[in-house]
């Protein structure tokens, strides 16, 4: 998936306890046969209190290297939205790259590799068997780039659409977000039959250690405003936004990452009861939680303000691991400081290494650290494409079919002399890709990476004889004008990540409600929606003649095409209420004021027609 693929770290061990180690003598630590607690003992009883604080720190790869003097200092890197070597194309560099820093001190977004469809449209497909291979194969893809982590999955509970983040949520309904949890497996491997839950799993040269985020209630803020309050009953936090995080302990979940919003009012990175007290101590997750990126700076307003409360706030909470990014120094020197004041106890940071430790032993990082090169043809493989193909397929929901169920308009005949396919999503890679693709925020256009428009399938599904015109913009008079059977139209949101994403209106974005207009108006259409959730689209319903919620497909848009003509039928289940006005929001299956335009489980079928 997008998301997961987009958001990876790199895990480092660090060279400068080689000093410490006695390179002659046994050593228990290094010891692979010795159980992971037994290791862990040893390590943690040979570090400094300088290493110790460096296990707990995660630097952004782009730093400049040149000025760090110190090499102790940072346990973890990772990349952030965008953030990528000089050649983005080249997988060797990206190992080059890791390995690099693996030797010297201890690195997502990278072009060609197989984009799968938003967590939103698969939470549509209902097969954690599918979520559960796309696991694998973004593992895979992962891992030929060298990188052993993967910031995934999103076990957000979307419960407001507004949000900017609710595509990287599988649904608005917590049974569907937990059966999705499969992933967890296909990223980081099946658990034994006797398993401790909680405890982290990470076996494979292919797999990559995963993180269920972002605890907890995330997707329950108020009018879906990113990093807000989230305002909940006790009974809705632990039975709404809470569920799916007791699956992903039970599959061994390597990570947690903590959500920059608050609950009731307690920022989440500040929320000892939560976070300590819930997923720690009650839960027994024995793994270690990550802070988001500068999360604990949002822990004051002004956000940075009193750097030294945040840190003390954070560590007591519980988070035992800091993305900084940048501000690694700042936070050595005041966790420091606040040790040798007794204001943190010693043994607050020795529970958070040991944590830290547990991951890296189970992953094996002591014993190959480095990263080959032996799975570099994982990245973009035609397997992988196909499965994302699959996937596209199987989240396509249909919302209507023909103006009478009598004459259905899908599947579309291959054979139809002259057809136009128009809007500014047919032929936009980047568009049917979101955000969190290559880019942070995504990008309009097909210079973005490798895959197929959906104007592209749309052009390989028809037989030979079929014309296909392509007009993004087309007026009425000019559609009138040909002699077209029908049309396809494609229209949606441009990519967005994060707040930026946040919107209270959720209306179709310009052009697309003039160009179904043109269009629609003048020939039998299909209008095909890519967004990261529901849009008001009840004013266009009854003008349009077939309508295809897309969600966010990825970079295989033939997965379209192979449903629109028949290929393979609709199947896909809308795993989010479509609501009609925005007044009617938040507004999810259940509750009593439910009057939605399409319901939570709605979704036409069709047959196969070849
Ligand atoms: C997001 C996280 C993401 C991190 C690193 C943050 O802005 O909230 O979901 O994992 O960036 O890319």
């Amino acid at each position: 998936m997008a998301e997961a693929w987009n958001t990876l770290l790199g895990i480092l061990f660090l060279c400068c306890w080689s000093s410490t180690m006695g390179a002659k003598n046994y050593v228990l630590y290094k010891d692979a046969t010795k159980p992971v607690e037994v290791r862990v003992k040893d390590l943690l009883g040979r570090m400094t209190l300088e290493e110790k604080i460096g296990q707990m720190v995660q630097i952004e790869r782009a730093n400049d290297w040149n000025e760090l003097e110190e090499c102790v200092l940072s346990g973890s890197l990772f990349s952030g939205g965008g953030s990528v070597p000089a050649d983005r194309a080249s997988p060797k560099q990206w190992i080059d790259m890791v390995n690099e820093f693996q030797k010297v001190h201890g690195h997502n977004n990278v072009y060609k590799a197989t984009i799968f469809p938003h967590n939103v449209g698969l939470g549509v497909t209902r097969d954690p068997a599918l979520v559960k291979k796309i696991g694998a194969a973004t593992a895979a893809e992962v891992r030929a780039t060298g990188i052993p982590y993967a910031f995934a999955p999103c076990i957000a509970v979307c419960r407001d659409p507004r949000w900017g983040r609710c595509y990287e949520s599988y649904s608005e309904d917590h049974k569907i977000v937990q059966t999705m949890t499969e992933i967890i497996p296909g990223l980081q491997g099946d658990v034994p039959s006797k398993f401790k839950s909680g405890t982290p799993f990470v076996s494979g040269k292919d797999k990559v250690a995963a993180c269920a985020k972002h605890y907890v209630g995330d997707g329950g803020t108020i009018k879906g405003i990113n990093e807000n309050n989230t305002i909940v009953t006790d009974n809705e936090l632990y039975n709404i936004h809470m569920p799916a995080y007791l699956n992903s302990l039970d599959k061994g979940v390597a990570t947690v990452m903590v959500s920059y919003s608050s609950i009731n009012g307690v920022k989440m990175h500040g929320n000892r009861k939560l976070v300590t007290g819930f997923l720690k101590r009650k839960l027994k997750f024995r793994s270690f939680v990550i802070s988001d990126w500068e999360g604990i700076d949002r822990i004051t307003y002004p956000p940075h303000k009193n750097y030294s409360y945040s840190i003390l706030k954070s560590v007591k909470a519980g988070v035992d691991m800091f993305m900084l990014p940048y501000n690694y120094t700042e936070f050595i020197n005041g966790l420091t400081d606040l040790v040798n004041k007794n204001a943190i106890p010693m043994n607050r940071i020795n529970y958070a290494v040991k944590r830290i430790l547990r991951v890296k032993f189970a992953m094996g990082l002591f014993e190959n650290p480095l990263a080959d090169y032996s799975l570099i043809d994982k990245l973009g493989s035609q397997e992988h494409r196909e499965l994302a193909r699959e996937a596209v397929r199987k989240s396509l929901v249909l919302l209507k079919n023909g103006k009478s169920a009598k004459r259905p308009v899908l599947p579309l005949p291959k054979k139809a002399g002259k057809i136009l396919v128009a809007g500014s999503h047919a032929d936009n890679l980047g568009n049917q890709c979101g955000g969190w693709t290559i880019k942070w925020q995504g990008q309009e256009g097909n210079n973005l990476t490798i895959g197929t428009t959906i104007l592209q399938g749309i052009q390989a599904a028809v037989d030979p004889s079929t014309k296909v015109v392509f007009n993004e913009n087309p007026d009425t008079k000019y559609v009138k004008s040909q002699d077209f059977s029908h049309a396809i139209v494609v229209v949606g949101e441009p990519p967005y990540a994060e707040t930026a994403g946040d919107n209270q209106n959720l209306t179709l974005p310009h052009p697309g409600p003039k160009t179904i207009k043109n269009v629609c108006g003048a020939v039998e259409c299909v209008v095909v929606i890519v967004s990261g959730r529901p849009l008001v689209i009840g004013p266009y319903v009854p003008e349009v003649d077939a309508l295809v919620a897309a969600w966010l497909p990825g970079s295989e848009g033939q997965g379209v095409a192979d449903v629109l003509f028949g290929d393979y039928g609709f199947t896909g289940k809308l795993a989010r209420t479509w609501f009609k006005r925005v007044d009617q929001l938040p507004m999810n299956v259940g509750d009593k004021h439910y009057d939605p335009l399409f319901p939570f489980g709605f979704g036409l079928e069709t047959k196969p027609s070849n």
